[in-house]
């Protein structure tokens, strides 16, 4: 079968490139061969930067092409079998039929009041002239709302050991462990001390806590409450068929892996780029500050330059490099290539974000774009498309947005230093390749904001 070219280098080297720099690896083969480039990934990969090539795939991926979960392996571990993420065909159709209702809409913009409360919680704690982790605090807040999001307001210890845990799993993302999720036959569990042991160890207590939680709830059904573990019990499918127990622990996985860690990062870069350059600072506190005292979460969803901040953030170094894989179904034409039916594809996220043709200057910072020029979702897709995207893409900006303004209208933080920080590989996603450090200066000048959260 012939492929789009790409590195002739053997298929470890081009793995082990894969992992360890993948991005500067995926600039390196767009600058050689295009658009359309295969690398030898064990199977052979074809990576796409195309928009046209885009939409084909990506509207089409239930026709010419398939989006099987065969490909997401690498999750298995992580989040189990039953997980949207590793399910295909019908399964997978019926899962994300019974995941999206709690996070459409006007339902998920009732977890503003969360999201504000959570905020105000953990930035309450800075001090003024004390430096913090800023991936951290994004991180404290990002889990504490999918939580609550989650399994309503949750306390007490079950609740905290499960934060615990998760947080400690979620931040072993060293080489070591990409390698084990990569290299199947590595997984090996020398006992507590290994790396593969103690990842097993937690992710079973982590399945404890998750299974006693939803045994508790079966035994106590309580048809008032709104989170989104009861509406997932309770959902049934078109044939009037409920989740099983191992389909619901592997569902919570994923909702509380997925739903913190992208958007944790995705908040740090902004957060970041909002620091580094004055003039966007200025423009996004003018914006903020013309909303008034207590502004609601509605008119900070529709702020036109808070969400070309966000946009931007997510477009200079997205979080997800790549849409998961789609497989061809029946023969297909792509950038003047003939891909026959099994060829592995993936969109490349990263590549597409920085085309110069339709991001000039795309090195720089510049939300600005995003009020100059409507994107397409083939050439802004950050959340990917198609039969896979993103479930969490509507919360996520929600989130972001009403945690940034929270932030923004009650301290004045600084950077701690001015060095670039660049994207590089944190487990399955990117993230900053250093600790991002932020200092608090004051209480912000702007009158301080009570935000209120609204139904919309
Ligand atoms: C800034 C934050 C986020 C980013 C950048 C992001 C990015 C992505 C991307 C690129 C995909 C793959 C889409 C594709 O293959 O076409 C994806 C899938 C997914 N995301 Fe997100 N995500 C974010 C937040 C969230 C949140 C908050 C949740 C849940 C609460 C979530 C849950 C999921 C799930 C379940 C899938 C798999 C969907 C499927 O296989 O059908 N994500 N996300």
């Amino acid at each position: 079968m012939k492929l789009p070219n790409g590195p002739q280098s053997p298929a470890l080297v081009q793995m082990l490139q894969w992992i360890f720099r993948p991005m500067p690896f995926m600039e390196d083969c767009a600058q050689r061969y295009g658009d359309i480039f295969t690398l030898q990934l064990n199977p052979s990969i074809v990576f796409v930067s195309n928009p046209q090539a885009l939409q084909q795939i990506l509207t089409s991926d239930t026709k010419e092409f398939a989006a099987p979960s065969d490909w997401n392996t690498v999750f298995e571990p992580m989040l189990g079998k039953n997980s949207v993420i590793t399910v295909s065909g019908e399964v997978h159709r019926r899962q994300r039929q019974l995941l999206m209702p709690p996070f459409h809409g006007d339902r998920m913009r009732t977890y503003g009041e969360v999201i504000n409360k959570v905020t105000e919680e953990v930035i309450s704690q800075w001090q003024i002239d004390k430096p913090f982790c800023v991936r951290s605090a994004m991180q404290i807040i990002t889990m504490r709302v999918i939580m609550q999001a989650v399994f309503g307001l949750y306390e007490g210890p079950r609740a905290q050991e499960l934060e615990e845990v998760l947080a400690v799993m979620l931040n072993e993302t060293s080489p070591l462990r990409v390698v084990e999720l990569y290299f199947p036959a590595l997984r090996l569990d020398f006992g507590p001390k290994s790396s593969w042991g103690r990842f097993l160890r937690r992710k079973e207590r982590v399945h404890q806590l998750l299974n006693e939680e939803i045994q508790e709830r079966r035994d106590n059904p309580d048809p008032s409450r709104t989170d989104i573990l009861s509406l997932l019990i309770a959902a049934r499918d078109e044939t009037g068929v409920a989740m099983t127990d191992e389909e619901l622990r592997d569902e919570l996985m994923t909702l509380l892996t997925a739903g913190h860690e992208t958007t944790a990062t995705a908040l740090t870069w902004a957060l970041y780029w909002i620091h580094k350059s004055p003039s966007v600072q200025e423009k996004l506190l003018k914006e903020l500050d013309s909303l008034g005292d207590n502004p609601d979460t509605s008119s900070i969803f529709k702020s036109p330059y808070l969400n070309a901040v966000c946009c931007e953030a997510l477009r200079i170094y997205p979080v997800g490099m790549l849409t998961f894989p789609r497989v061809v179904k029946t023969p297909v034409a792509l950038c003047g290539h003939d891909l026959e039916p099994g060829t592995v594809v993936l969109g490349s996220i990263y590549l597409t974000h920085q085309r110069e043709d339709l991001y000039p200057q795309h090195q720089e910072f510049k939300p600005e774009r995003f009020l100059e020029r409507q994107f397409s979702p083939y050439e802004f897709l950050p959340f990917g498309g198609g039969a896979r995207r993103c479930i969490g893409m509507a919360f996520a900006q929600f989130e972001m947005k009403v945690v940034l303004a929270k932030i923004l209208s009650s301290w004045e933080l600084a950077l701690v230093d001015h060095r670039d920080v660049r994207p590089q590989r944190r487990g399955l996603v990117t993230g900053p390749n250093r600790s991002i450090q932020m200092v608090v200066k004051k209480q912000h000048q702007l009158p301080s904001r009570t935000l209120e959260s609204s139904t919309l």
